[in-house]
């Protein structure tokens, strides 16, 4: 189980030490890797600024072809198409999936985003099915929260 609290802690604590996103961002993904053994794939993905692609940022697990998702394809580009988090049991099932991993069976598409903009999103694969719940969910929720301040604060 991932201990949210603790993580957000640490991000706050590296934006009071002047951290940036960069670092903000690498770190979280490991965090978020190291909190879980369902976890086996766990990146970021910022959205470019025209709106159209998401470019992958970091992440921790098996290489990936998909480093270049555009909005509207696969579980992670229909995250941004409608604006809201995917939490797919079973991946076989979701229609135009973009297979990372044979062994990949479920997949959670986190937003990160602060009031109407969405930023980017956490991406993690598991090669257990169903091996998400809506507590994970809202886990990675906080952390994605916490990460959407200060990339709303560099953007201005
Ligand atoms: N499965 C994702 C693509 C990203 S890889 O899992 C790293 C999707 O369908 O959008």
């Amino acid at each position: 189980m991932i201990d949210a609290r603790h993580i957000v802690q640490e991000l706050q604590e590296m934006r009071e030490e002047g951290h940036l996103s960069d670092a903000l961002l690498r770190f979280a993904v490991r965090a978020i890797h190291a909190a879980d053994d369902r976890f086996d794939w766990v990146g970021v993905y910022l959205l470019t600024d025209d709106r159209l692609e998401l470019w992958l940022h970091n992440y921790m697990g098996a290489p990936t072809e998909h480093a270049r998702i555009p909005v509207g394809e696969g579980i992670c580009g229909m995250a941004v198409a409608q604006g809201a988090n995917q939490n797919v049991p079973d991946v076989s099932a979701f229609p135009g999936y973009l297979a990372c991993s044979p062994d990949v069976r479920s997949e959670l598409v986190v937003l990160i985003r602060a009031g109407g903009e969405i930023f980017g999103q956490f991406d993690i694969d598991s090669h257990q099915s169903e091996a998400f719940s809506p507590l994970d969910e809202a886990a990675l929720q906080m952390v994605a929260d916490k990460l959407a301040e200060q990339l709303a604060r560099e953007r201005r």
